[in-house]
Formats: structure tokens, C-alpha cells, sequence
């Protein structure tokens, strides 16, 4: 027997087989007893050893002939090796790249691989060395590591819009989200989403005609959310409720090229979740629900389902204008759950209901609530500062603050801000003075971490100006942001492949024996 293996493990580029191996191999005779050859891997605290002859390699013993040979009950201090090894096992070469290697080990199942130059045993390379020695992962040779969070990692192409974090600028389709919301309607910027460009008059007129037809809630969904409907948060039944939609629908598995279906699917859902919202919502505080009118635009018949009455036109507006910034923003954390999900050629349904579930996290969209619910504990404005210094030192986030893209004004906050300020009241001016003095408490506590106002600071102001209540702040975000999940879905299916990455395993390294019971 030999001595115990010394990793060599140097920093090359392409890493070779040689940069990795362990060397020198543990060896054995073919004529040594199993005990001999467990014993020298026991104390080498490795799975096999290289079966020699004349320095040459001819067989491989691991820890699973081991085993074979326990359970068929030979005699291990009297069997030889050569019973139990593979003979002639696949071997490497030093200069063969790192990636050769994990084909050869993972192709045909192998946990170690004799390395040979000119026919002489120089080393041995094991699955252990790849993970651990070469940094390689069991996804194949190409495998990268993601910085954690996915950060500025471009995982998809698209051509819905694109958010640029430095310049404080989205778009969808090319236009400014900001112009958009200025100057369009919420169905405008619907149809541009769906169908890449803006409609003219008649093909807005017709949108709207099709899209509004579409707002009722089928049949069994109407009669089963009353029963669901005080379960957990609004959030909660728009997600059963969308499941319900689907099945109630029978809408199947995405198939590809199947896009009419889909889009129809996908037209259906984004006008009917302001329905099962203001139902849910109505019946939570024990209103009769009010029917969707479809007189009416998006926005000014959901806030009719919601309280009942013909909504204020500045407030309709408003919320018209919330729903068009809220529409889409990127790969968010939703937005990508949406398009896993359809990757795997599940429904629609199942897509959107991934995707609440993503949004409800106060890390995304759960904040525009807990915003103003953060201006409630704050109180007063000469208790903003004291406030804010105290939540940030004690390691809390300040909700509304802060962005993965944005490293400078978030636009959206910038266009709200001007919203709420144009609506008016008294929450807006306190909401202004708390945003100033939070600036300035991250930008002094939190230096170079660039945190501003991200959307649901004033999102929560405005919405509570246009009476929309806190408990609806969220579900008000996502039926804008259905729209930019089922367009999400209708382009992942247009090029899909299934979304699989993987992740780098690091407890103990395996395999250990299964402890008896
Ligand atoms: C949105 C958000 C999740 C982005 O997070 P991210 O890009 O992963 O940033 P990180 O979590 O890496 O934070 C970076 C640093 O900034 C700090 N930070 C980020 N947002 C903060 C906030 N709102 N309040 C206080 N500190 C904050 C973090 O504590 C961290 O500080 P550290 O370097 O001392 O650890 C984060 O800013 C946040 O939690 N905001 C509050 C919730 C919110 O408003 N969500 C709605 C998003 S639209």
C-alpha cells in the first residue's frame, strides 16, 4: 500500500485533470485481500483504490464492491481483489480538461477515475475532487456560479421592456412607462403589451369592448368564494380564486403554439381578477358585491366593484395611472416565477397563482401596506427622524425604500410622488417629510448603499387618497401586474425551453454509510 493521497488543487485556466487529481493514488495488488484494501481505504478516508501491476493500472475497487462482497458473505480476509474490482476501468489523462473528466465520471455513473501517463499510474480523480478541488458542479462541464439573489444575471431575452437602474428609466415596448402613464389609458397599455404597439382609436374602441365583456366571474367561482372569501388575506383568495378560475374553465397544459388559446386565457384572467377582488373584498366586510359595469374603464369599474359608487374622476385617474406603472417592471421576483412556471408547460392558472404568491412577500410586493402602515407608527413629523434612526440601527427596512435595480430615484416613486401630490390631503405632505429625512437617515447610516423611495412608498399614499383600503393596496398591485405576468407567459411559451438551473451542493461530502436503524 501506498501513502495517502495530497490533493493538488492550483488555479489554472481551463483547470486540467492534472490541477485536481490526488496523487499518489491509493493502491493495492490484485492478489491483496478485501480486508487489506478496506482497511488502507478506512484510513485514507477514500472510496476506492487503484489496482496495480507493474505500476500499470488493472482495476478499480471501490467501496460499493466492498459492499457487493459483505452482502453475498465472502470470507474478506481470505477473497482476493481481482474477484471483486472492475478490471480495466476508464481512465484519464493529466491533460484532459477539468470537464472531460465530469463526463467521463458522470456519463457512466463512476466515483473515481484513475489518471495514467504513459501507462503509468499517476494519480486518481474522484467526484469529490470536481466539487470540491476543480469548484465544478453536477449540472455538466459548463456550469458557472450566479452571484446570490441572481443579481444583474440575464437569464432570458425579451422584447416587453427593460428596466435600466442607473438611469432611473423603464419602458415597455419601448415607451417610457412614465409618458405612458402620463398621457395613456391602463387598456392602451394593455393592448400595447399584448400586441407590441399602441392601438389607433378603433382598435382601442374594440380592446375595450372585448376586454370589459370578459370582467363577470364564472358561475362556480361566484358561488364558492363567499365561503373562501374571509380565509386569510385578499391576497390568499385571489390566489384560490384564480386557481379556481382556471380549473372551473378547464384551461389544460400550456402546448406549444397553442398562443390563441392562451391569449384568450390570459384576456380572460387580467379583466375578471379586479372582480374576484372587489368581491372577495366586499363580502370579507359584509357588503353585497357589487357586478362589474362594462360602461365603464378598468380602473373607474373596479373602484365602482369596490365601494359601490360611481368613483371621483381624479381618483379613477389616479388609479389608472397607479395600474399603468405597476404593470410590468423587468425580470422581478413574480415576473420570473410566472415564466418558470410556464416553462414547465403548466397552465396559465398555475403560472398566476405562482406569481401572487411571489408578490405577497413584503420584499416585493407585500411593502405599499406595511408603507403606510410604517407612517402610522411614526405618527408625527418631529418623530419621523428619531424614528427612522432607531428602526434603521436596529437593522430594520424601512418599507417603500430601497431597490435591486434602482441605484438612484425609483421613477415610478417620482411620478407618484407628483400623483399624490396632485390628489391632495394631508397624508401627502407627511409622507413627503418622512421620504426626505429616511434619505437622508439611509444615506448617513447605510452609506453607499444608494436607498430611495422605491414604488410603494406613495403607491400606499395615493391609493389611501383615492380611497382605496390598506388591505387592498397589494391585490390592487397585482391585478396591474397580471397583465405583465400573462404577457410574461405568452413569450415564454413562444421560445420555451424549461427552466432548470442548479445549485452548488456543500454539506458533508457524501456518500456516507446509511446508519443502521
Ligand atoms: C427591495 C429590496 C428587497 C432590495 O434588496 P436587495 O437589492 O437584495 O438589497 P440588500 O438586501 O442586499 O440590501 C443592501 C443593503 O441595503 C440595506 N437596505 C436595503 N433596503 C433597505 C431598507 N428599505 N431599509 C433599510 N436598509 C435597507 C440592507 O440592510 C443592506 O445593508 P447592509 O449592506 O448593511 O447589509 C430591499 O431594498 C428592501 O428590503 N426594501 C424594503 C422592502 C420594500 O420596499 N419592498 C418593495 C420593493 S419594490
Amino acid at each position: 500500500m501506498k501513502a495517502g493521497p495530497e490533493t493538488r488543487a492550483e488555479e489554472e485556466d481551463p483547470m486540467l485533470v492534472r490541477d485536481l487529481m490526488s496523487a499518489p493514488a491509493q493502491t493495492c495488488g490484485a492478489e491483496e485481500t478485501l480486508s487489506g484494501a478496506a482497511e488502507a481505504m478506512r484510513r485514507a478516508e477514500i472510496g476506492s483504490v487503484i489496482v496495480v501491476g507493474d505500476g500499470k493500472v488493472a482495476g478499480i475497487l471501490t467501496e460499493r464492491d466492498l459492499l457487493r462482497a459483505a452482502a453475498a458473505g465472502v470470507e474478506p480476509g481470505a477473497e482476493p481483489v481481482r474477484l471483486w474490482m472492475t478490471a480495466n476501468p476508464d481512465v484519464l489523462g493529466p491533460e484532459e480538461d477539468a470537464g472531460a473528466a465530469w463526463t467521463s465520471l458522470s456519463h457512466h455513473h463512476y466515483r473515481h477515475l484513475p489518471v495514467v501517463e504513459h501507462e503509468q499510474l499517476i494519480g486518481v480523480v474522484s467526484i469529490r475532487d470536481l466539487f470540491g478541488a476543480a469548484s465544478l458542479r453536477p449540472a455538466g462541464e459548463h456550469a458557472a456560479d450566479a452571484p446570490k439573489g441572481l443579481e444583474g444575471v440575464v437569464v432570458a431575452t425579451t422584447t416587453i421592456g427593460d428596466v435600466r437602474g442607473r438611469e432611473g428609466f423603464y419602458h415597455y415596448r419601448q415607451y417610457s412607462a412614465v409618458d405612458l402613464a402620463a398621457s395613456r389609458t391602463f387598456e392602451d397599455v394593455w393592448y400595447l403589451l399584448f400586441n407590441g404597439e399602441l392601438p389607433d382609436l378603433d382598435q382601442a374602441r374594440a380592446f375595450a369592448a372585448e376586454t370589459r365583456s370578459l370582467r363577470s366571474l364564472p358561475d362556480g367561482l361566484a358561488t364558492v368564494l363567499p365561503s373562501i372569501a374571509l380565509a386569510g388575506t385578499p391576497l390568499d383568495v385571489l390566489r384560490t380564486g384564480v386557481s379556481l378560475f382556471g380549473a372551473e374553465l378547464g384551461w389544460q397544459p400550456i402546448s406549444d403554439g397553442d398562443v390563441e388559446t392562451v391569449r384568450s386565457e390570459a384576456l380572460r384572467l387580467a379583466a375578471a381578477v379586479p372582480t374576484i377582488l372587489a368581491t372577495a373584498y366586499r363580502i370579507r366586510n359584509g357588503l353585497d358585491p357589487v357586478a362589474p359595469r362594462d360602461d365603464l374603464p378598468f380602473a373607474s369599474n373596479y373602484l365602482w366593484m369596490l365601494s359601490g359608487e360611481a368613483p371621483d374622476p381624479a381618483h379613477a385617474r389616479a388609479i389608472d395611472q397607479y395600474l399603468i406603472i405597476a404593470t410590468d417592471h423587468g425580470f422581478n421576483a413574480s415576473t420570473f416565477t410566472a415564466r418558470v412556471i410556464t416553462s414547465t408547460q403548466a397552465d396559465l392558472a398555475a403560472a398566476i397563482c405562482g406569481a401572487i404568491g411571489a408578490l405577497s412577500g413584503p420584499l416585493h410586493g407585500g411593502a405599499p401596506s406595511r408603507a403606510l402602515d410604517m407612517l402610522d407608527a411614526i405618527k408625527t413629523p418631529e418623530n419621523a427622524e428619531p424614528w427612522l434612526r432607531s428602526a434603521v440601527e436596529h437593522n430594520e427596512r424601512l418599507m417603500g425604500f430601497g431597490h435591486r435595480v434602482y441605484k438612484t430615484e425609483d421613477p415610478r416613486s417620482t411620478f407618484l410622488r407628483n400623483v399624490a401630490q396632485s390628489l391632495g390631503g394631508p397624508l401627502v405632505g407627511f409622507a413627503k417629510t418622512v421620504e426626505e429625512i429616511a434619505v437622508r437617515v439611509l444615506a448617513e447610516l447605510k452609506p453607499g448603499r444608494e436607498l430611495y423611495t422605491n414604488v410603494e412608498f406613495f403607491a400606499g399614499v395615493v391609493m389611501h387618497s383615492c380611497g382605496v383600503p390598506r388591505e387592498m393596496f397589494t391585490p390592487t398591485f397585482a391585478a396591474a401586474r397580471t397583465v405583465g405576468w400573462t404577457v410574461n407567459v405568452l413569450e415564454q411559451m413562444a421560445d420555451n425551453r424549461l427552466i432548470r438551473p442548479t445549485a452548488r451542493y456543500v454539506g458533508p461530502p457524501p456518500p456516507q454509510p446509511v446508519p443502521p436503524t
